[in-house]
């Protein structure tokens, strides 16, 4: 049986799948777990929308490539990434991007392939199911505890997607267009877009898929006062 620590280790974004729905039971199975990630004062600020409908998926991905297509860099509610990039954080980032690249053989000039490999995020990888998690506009105005709370309940959600061979893939990209988001799926005023997470059968002959990144040592990240 697989340990937790295997679970952890064995877990990586996978970014080709099968088009194999996920029956509704093992989603909830897995929502049902994810419920039980802690969260401050208990407030379980996630809002999940759970979407294996098609259409909607089409119409939410097609949304947010035209946007991109006007020339817009995001329609958001909240910033994820660094405004102002600094190392080491930004050699990381470039080393990450660039070792994908490298391994699906994508020139640095490319940009069309570049482009279309971006867009694949919104044609969900080729996924039947994408969990959109929301959280109230109230719990972060002014406070970032929720965020942290909704990032651990995504860790759940992958971790709990492996016991059914599940895999996933965390997505910021659609942070970054959260309002096209919203407007889509017509949800009320009141819920902001924190992420996505896209959930399948990997398709295990997809060279992407075998992707790796390396993480940096525990010197280069850990202090212990013993
Ligand atoms: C919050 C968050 C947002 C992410 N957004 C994207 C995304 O939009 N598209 C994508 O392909 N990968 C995305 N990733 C995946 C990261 O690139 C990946 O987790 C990182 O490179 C480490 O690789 P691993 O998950 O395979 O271990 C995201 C990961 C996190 C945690």
């Amino acid at each position: 049986m697989p340990t937790i620590l295997d679970a952890i280790t064995s877990r990586s974004s996978k970014r080709a799948y099968l088009p194999k729905p996920i029956p509704k039971e093992i989603q909830e199975k897995i929502l049902n777990a994810a419920s039980m990630t802690p969260s401050g004062a208990n407030m379980q600020p996630w809002n999940v929308y759970a979407i294996s409908n098609k259409e909607v998926l089409t119409n939410i991905g097609d949304a947010i490539i035209a946007k991109m297509n006007e020339g817009v860099e995001n329609d958001q509610f909240i910033q994820y990434y660094p405004v102002n990039w600094v190392n080491p954080y930004k050699k990381r980032r470039i080393t990450t991007g660039a070792g994908l690249y490298t391994l699906m053989e994508v020139d640095r000039k490319d940009n069309d392939t570049r482009v279309k490999m971006w867009h694949d995020n919104f044609r969900w990888f080729g996924a039947q199911t994408v969990f959109f998690v929301f959280t109230d506009k109230a719990n972060i105005e002014g406070a970032q505890g929720a965020l942290i709370d909704c990032g651990a309940y995504m860790q759940t959600i992958m971790l709990a997607a492996q016991e059914f061979a599940i895999d996933s893939c965390p997505q910021a990209s659609t942070t970054e267009f959260g309002k096209v988001v919203a407007e889509v799926l017509n949800i009320p005023d009141n819920l902001a877009l924190l992420y996505s997470v896209v959930l399948g059968y990997a398709d295990n002959n997809a060279k992407i898929n075998t992707y790796q990144p390396e993480r940096v040592s525990l010197e280069d990240s850990v202090t212990f006062i013993d």
